[in-house]
């Protein structure tokens, strides 16, 4: 059995936890980069030997964070970004960047219309970014790379929450070192909801579950490792649910609203249960689809979230079903476990047949192409239409209130999770086919596979001002990735 743990070369970066120099680092080292060789890490080889084996662990529910203060028109909030150890590997502490001490961060449960505001406090020693990923904010609340939060500051970020409701989730976005942030911890959810959406008979309260998807790999130590991969983003050989690996969850035999969040770096996931019965989708990164779809499985590359209810009342207490993960292998071939159990409080109300209305859309005033590429020389860069992020250029102009078409065209051998900030967007076509059901409602995130053009309409309902755009692997977000556009009236 391989033991990279004599392979592995600590770099600077990895000084993050210790001081502010790490990070320092990641901002020139492109060429650099050592190759990920993530193979061995605490948990596999403590799985080999027993006590973390998988399905050990229950999920954990990350807490609910209370405003602290609320007034008749907003909620407020207070986080602190800041280092803790936190147990992810039973008998081992994990050094962590986190909001408010905890991985993932607290939730936020906002109610459509109803404003929130989060002060966020940088007590990490290097320079941070917050972007809330799927909301409709305003420019100087969205994490433009330019608004970074210089070490030992904070910022007030303001979500005015007038959009349907949604998984949504806050995560670092800081400029040119967002992967490694991410990795290490700062990410969160943020559940919007209404009362509409409260009125269909979904699962609510403890019966609705987020659930933050997200590779890791570990040193002998227990410590978090990480290693920039420019190619496939950052690939762990462990996965964790909520911060805990491969958690198992005791259901009752009644209906469940699982929200599943996809905050890997660069891994996607094809997500099944493993008696192969289907997943009924109700919902995708814009919340509720039209209508309910069943569906075999569920791609997610990074960023995108899709919700599902499944009904357990189909099947015997004692029975366990896995979540697979049909893309991975040994340690990231399942996710999770559903055990059944005896019991189960009563739900008869069928589930709608419609979830939600889909408006028509104006016709489209513009059609863009978006080439997705990558530059090897003079230095590897991933690059959109040629070119990698300026922050003083502005690339596209798309006006306020409008639609547009664009075509994502990916030249690469690598897939790209493409991501707008600000603005929802329907999928027309995967190639020339229509998309499957599951990329039928409103989304803010799309993967395009190598050598596939994928062809969206984003409507530019929103707030007017600089909004970036980019691949949501994490690493090529960071090196490069990204473009911007400016939304005028
Ligand atoms: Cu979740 Cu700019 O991204
Ligand atoms: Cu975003
Ligand atoms: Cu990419």
């Amino acid at each position: 059995m391989a033991t990279d743990d004599r392979t592995w070369k600590p770099s600077r970066r990895n000084l993050l936890l210790n001081g502010a120099a790490g990070l320092v680092s990641l901002y020139c080292d492109l060429e650099t980069a050592t190759p990920s060789r993530v193979s061995t890490s605490a948990a596999r080889r403590a799985q080999a030997d027993s006590p973390f084996e998988p399905f050990r662990a229950d999920l954990p529910i990350p807490p609910v964070l209370r405003p602290s203060r609320r007034t008749a028109t907003t909620d407020q909030y207070v986080v602190t970004m800041r280092t803790a150890q936190v147990e992810i590997l039973p008998g081992y502490s994990t050094p962590v960047l986190s909001y408010n001490g905890m991985l993932p961060g607290p939730t936020i449960h906002a109610r459509a219309g109803r404003r929130v505001e989060v002060l966020q406090r940088n007590t990490l020693g290097v320079e941070t970014n917050v972007h809330l990923h799927g909301a409709r904010a305003p420019a100087s609340s969205d994490g433009h790379p330019r608004d970074g939060i210089p070490a030992g500051t904070r910022r007030v970020y303001t979500y005015p929450n007038r959009q349907a409701p949604a998984t949504l989730w806050y995560h670092d976005h800081t400029h040119h070192a967002t992967a490694e942030m991410v990795y290490r911890g700062l990410a969160a959810f943020y559940l919007l909801r209404d009362g509409r959406e409260d009125e269909l008979g979904l699962p609510q309260g403890r019966y609705d579950i987020p659930l933050m998807i997200a590779d890791k790999s570990f040193n002998a130590d227990g410590s978090l490792r990480y290693a920039r991969d420019l190619n496939n983003g950052f690939l762990g050989d462990t996965v964790l649910v909520n911060g805990a690996v491969q958690p198992r969850l005791r259901v009752e035999r009644r209906r469940y609203r699982l929200r599943f969040l996809n905050a890997s770096n660069g891994r996607d996931y094809s997500l099944e249960l493993s008696d192969g019965s289907p997943l009924t989708q109700v919902a995708s990164d814009g919340g509720l689809l039209p209508r309910p779809s069943r569906v075999r499985r569920i791609m997610l590359s990074s960023a995108e979230r899709a919700e599902v209810v499944i009904d357990f009342s189909l099947y015997r207490p004692g029975t366990e079903l896995v979540l697979r993960n049909g893309l991975g292998t040994a340690g990231t071939s399942s996710v999770m476990r559903f055990d059944v159990v005896r019991g189960g409080s009563e739900d008869f109300r069928p589930l709608p047949r419609a979830l939600r209305e889909f408006k028509r859309l104006e016709r489209p005033v513009a059609t863009r192409q978006v080439v997705l590429d990558r530059q090897i020389i003079p230095r590897v860069e991933w690059q959109l239409n040629g070119l990698g992020f300026d922050m003083d250029r502005i690339d596209t102009r798309p006006r306020l209130g409008s639609t547009e078409v664009w075509r994502f065209v990916n030249r690469s051998t690598h897939t790209h999770p493409m991501h707008l900030h600000g603005f929802f967007f329907r999928v027309l076509a995967r190639g020339a086919k229509r998309p499957g059901a599951s990329e039928r409602g409103w989304k803010d995130t799309v993967r395009v596979d190598p050598g596939e053009t994928v062809t969206i309409m984003p409507y530019f309902d929103g707030y007017p001002g600089a909004y970036v755009y980019h691949c949501h692997k994490l690493e090529h977000g960071d090196q490069n990735m990204m473009a911007q556009m400016e939304v005028t009236a």
